[in-house]
């Protein structure tokens, strides 16, 4: 992919996270039951103990890198990375409201990471950053040139679209009313489809060095709301692509669009509350030691 390319991605994602930020900080709590279940994976995957310097890559609003930092305790520490400063206010907020001092949040300003020196973490994490990424390679790639040997790297991604109604009911309520708005295919990259297999995620822990390489998929809740109306403020509030898509459209056409997908959610759960999410990959390798 050309350079111009790549930045592009970059350059959206950074867009539709800024846009997203507020609804994280609204949807906190929500957010943080829904997928703790996906940080304590990583965190057990990658082996991370008291006292261990960890890098959490896409950290958003400070997760899995705010678990971390109790586990690191005091002797240890976490650097928090990503492309979205709204993002990291909050991840800030959340970190001074737990009386935490032993993380730091930057903003990624460089995929291949050059602020750190080599062998220089225990461990890293990405929960749910990864596909976002134009280069998943060469961030994985940076992130082995920065694990000392040995050491792990645990991702979370998303699998297929089709196992991922949390995001596809929108979508596909979007692409009715506008066809010319196609949802990016799976497989292309800075999409959360972009690597939807257990076997494209290894190809690129492998192309990026790394060795080990271990998989598995799990079934995760998002959203937990008490209405499909509910549903659709959060997912409309959180989601990232979905935020930055519908902040273009007319507000006719966000009605339409809101009519559909309350109509099919009321399909889905009539009794009430609604539960919807994604089957999750998650995968871990290792630096080799020589
Ligand atoms: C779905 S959120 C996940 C946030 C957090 N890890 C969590 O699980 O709660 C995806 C995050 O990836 C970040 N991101 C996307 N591309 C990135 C890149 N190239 N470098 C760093 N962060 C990136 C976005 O800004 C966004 O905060």
């Amino acid at each position: 992919m050309a350079t111009f390319q790549l930045d592009e991605i970059k350059q959206r994602q950074r867009l539709e996270w800024q846009a997203a930020a507020p609804g994280w900080k609204k949807w906190e709590r929500m957010i943080i039951q829904s997928l703790q279940p996906v940080a304590d994976m990583l965190i057990k995957n990658a082996g991370i103990t008291s006292g261990n310097t960890v890098l959490d890559m896409a950290t958003g609003t400070g997760e899995p890198a705010l678990t971390i930092a109790k586990i690191v305790g005091p002797g240890g520490r976490v650097v928090g990375m990503d492309l979205s400063p709204d993002m990291l206010d909050v991840a800030k907020e959340r970190m001074v409201s737990q009386g935490l001092n032993n993380v730091t949040f930057q903003v990624n300003e460089h995929d291949d990471l050059p602020a750190f020196p080599d062998n220089s973490f225990d461990a890293a994490v990405c929960r749910f950053g990864l596909m976002f990424m134009p280069d998943p390679v060469r961030v994985l790639r940076a992130i082995r040139r920065v694990l000392k040997p040995g050491r792990k790297v645990s991702v979370a991604v998303w699998g297929p679209p089709e196992r991922a109604p949390f995001f596809t009911t929108p979508m596909k309520a979007v692409s009715k009313h506008v066809p010319e708005m196609k949802p990016l295919a799976p497989g292309t990259p800075g999409g959360p489809f972009a690597i939807p297999s257990q076997e494209m995620l290894g190809s690129i822990f492998k192309k990026a060095g790394f060795s080990n390489f271990q998989s598995q998929t799990t079934d995760v809740t998002v959203v937990q709301a008490e209405s499909p109306e509910e549903y659709w403020e959060a997912i409309t509030e959180v989601a990232g692509p979905i935020v930055f898509l519908l902040s273009k459209m007319t507000v006719e056409k966000k009605n339409a669009i809101r009519e559909d997908v309350i109509e099919t959610v009321r399909g889905l759960f009539p009794a009430g509350p609604v539960r919807l999410g994604g089957e999750a990959i998650v995968g871990s390798g290792t630096k080799p030691s020589v």
